[in-house]
């Protein structure tokens, strides 16, 4: 048995973690979102997949107010991001965020990556924050490598270190946008198995991934967008069994034909 990658969140406490209601921006002229609304509850997986271009991106960096938008509202755990009187730095740090490039600090060893922003941003002491950043390297089974430099890692290496370093933070929510589409294919596998275990331990995420042997094992939900539109949000094997819009359909058998 090992520890849980996270401290742990009250299973199927039910509530809302995030809330997206009617969200639209607009890029200049050009709509990127329109009309977007949809929720993920505490402990809640929702994949959000669909075709390059069609908003994944803009949606996931919305929810953790990395880009402004024009009209709705999204709410993380209560506290609403659009709010004049939201903190946004602090909202930011609950909110785990890991992208398809590592963006680790490459000047710093593995641990310092990990303990920077929980002892600048949340004053944790440097053994405490050393303490935790041990362990969750342990969890993530980098410990041999906690003195390396980030470029003295694999792909695969780096990006379980991006995990571990959005988790040092005990975010409320996991948002991960494409973790796995930079890397080389034999390195997939190893962070898909620890975003696998965190789902299991209940963390709140949404993923935005084309690796639908992940969503079929983990998702709750799937969230399909096309050019800027939630077209089907159902549950998992609706989704793959049963996808209700010819878009949806049509995805579905190009990215399965492969
Ligand atoms: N900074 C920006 N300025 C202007 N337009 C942008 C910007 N970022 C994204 N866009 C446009 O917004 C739309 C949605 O982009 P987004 O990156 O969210 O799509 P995506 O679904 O994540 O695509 P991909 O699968 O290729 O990552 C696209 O038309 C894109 O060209
Ligand atoms: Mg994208």
């Amino acid at each position: 048995m090992t520890a849980p990658l996270t401290s742990p969140q009250p299973p199927a406490a039910g509530g809302t973690m995030i809330a997206i209601e009617a969200v639209s921006k607009w890029y200049g002229e050009v709509r990127v979102l329109s009309g977007c609304s949809t929720a993920v509850t505490r402990g809640e997986v929702v994949v959000v997949c669909g075709p390059s271009g069609s908003g994944k991106s803009t949606l996931l960096k919305c929810v953790n107010a990395l880009e402004p938008f024009q009209e709705g509202q999204i709410t993380v755990d209560g506290t609403r991001v659009r709010d004049k009187a939201t903190n946004l730095p602090r909202l930011r740090a609950r909110v785990g965020m890991v992208f398809q490039h590592f963006e680790l600090f490459p000047h710093l060893s593995v641990l310092d990556n990990l303990t920077l922003a929980p002892r600048k941003v949340l004053g944790r002491s440097k053994a405490e924050a050393t303490q935790r950043g041990l362990d969750l390297l342990a969890r993530v089974g980098l410990s041999a490598h906690a003195h390396k430099h980030p470029g003295q890692l694999s792909g695969g290496q780096q990006q379980r270190v991006a995990i571990a370093r959005a988790l040092a933070m005990d975010p409320v929510v996991m948002l991960f946008d494409e973790p796995t589409s930079a890397l080389d294919p034999e390195m997939v596998g190893e962070v898909l198995d620890v975003m696998v275990e965190l789902a299991r331990d209940g963390m709140t995420m949404m993923v935005v991934t084309h690796e639908m042997g992940f969503a079929r094992k983990v998702a709750d939900r799937v969230v399909f967008m096309d050019r800027g539109e939630i077209v089907e949000d159902v549950a998992k094997d609706a989704f793959f069994d049963r996808p209700r819009s010819e878009r949806a359909q049509q995805f579905l058998s190009r990215i399965l034909a492969h």
